[in-house]
């Protein structure tokens, strides 16, 4: 599904330069893959490549086997709307919109009539266990809920591919473990790939695959 080939991008700063250097990995479909290392081992500089966020300094990215990098910013935004799905560690949701139109939200983007976009964000909350929550805006779920409402949205314009960056940093130690085993299984059932970025080791231990990176490296290349 996403595969990275000998991906750098670094970023100079006071004489020091930093970031990944000629990572190489690759996530299947309907898996969990986990990238693991220290603080400034270079996790989020490679999710912002793998999401097309940012082009790599050299190395290629293909998603379903189609080279992406190097394409222009209008057309890595539309792959971004069609295929990709984002998770952040704050959730990053609209504090102002309620769980049901915060997942709507994209999909209306996407080009999806209203009714539609209600319909498949009502059903994508459901699998996320949030059916009775519909209406609580974000300041009335729990982090762990408000997670889980990020990431019906994230899975609702049906990606082939969701970045999750420390998606479960903000959450206690109990709601981690559970938040993960809820994505692997999500995962498996809808054929989608994912790559969360986490130093959590209850993260860790539901993955599929884990890559480890130290300072902009893998480890176990
Ligand atoms: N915009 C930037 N300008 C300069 N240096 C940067 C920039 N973004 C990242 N870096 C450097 O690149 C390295 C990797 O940073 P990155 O944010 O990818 O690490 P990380 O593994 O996500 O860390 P954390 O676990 O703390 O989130 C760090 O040394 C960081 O200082
Ligand atoms: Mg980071």
């Amino acid at each position: 599904m996403l595969e990275l080939r000998a991906i750098t991008r670094t970023y100079t700063l006071g004489g020091e330069r930093a970031g990944v250097f000629e990572v190489s990995l690759s996530v299947a479909a309907g898996t969990l893959a986990v990238l693991a290392g220290p603080s400034g081992s270079g996790k989020t500089t490679l999710l912002q490549v793998a999401g097309l966020l940012e082009p790599p300094d050299d190395g290629e990215v293909l998603l379903e086997g189609v080279l992406v990098s190097g394409l222009s910013e209008k057309a890595r935004c539309a792959l971004r709307l069609e295929k990709l799905g984002f998770v952040f560690q704050s959730f990053n949701l609209v504090p102002v919109l309620d769980a049901l139109e915060n997942t709507m939200l994209p999909l209306q983007l996407q080009g999806f009539t209203e009714a539609q976009a209600r319909d498949r964000a009502s059903e994508m909350l459901a699998r996320v266990g949030l059916a009775d929550r519909l209406a609580h805006r974000p300041g009335q779920l729990s982090g762990g809920q408000q997670q889980r409402v990020a990431i019906a949205r994230a899975l609702a314009g049906s990606p082939r591919l969701v970045l999750a960056d420390e998606p479960t940093a903000n959450l206690d130690h109990a709601h981690g473990g559970p938040l993960l085993e809820l994505m692997a299984v999500l995962a498996r059932e809808l054929g989608t790939a994912f790559l969360v970025a986490s130093h959590d080791p209850a993260v860790i231990g539901r993955a599929d695959a884990v890559f480890r990176l130290e300072d902009g490296r893998r480890l176990d290349a």
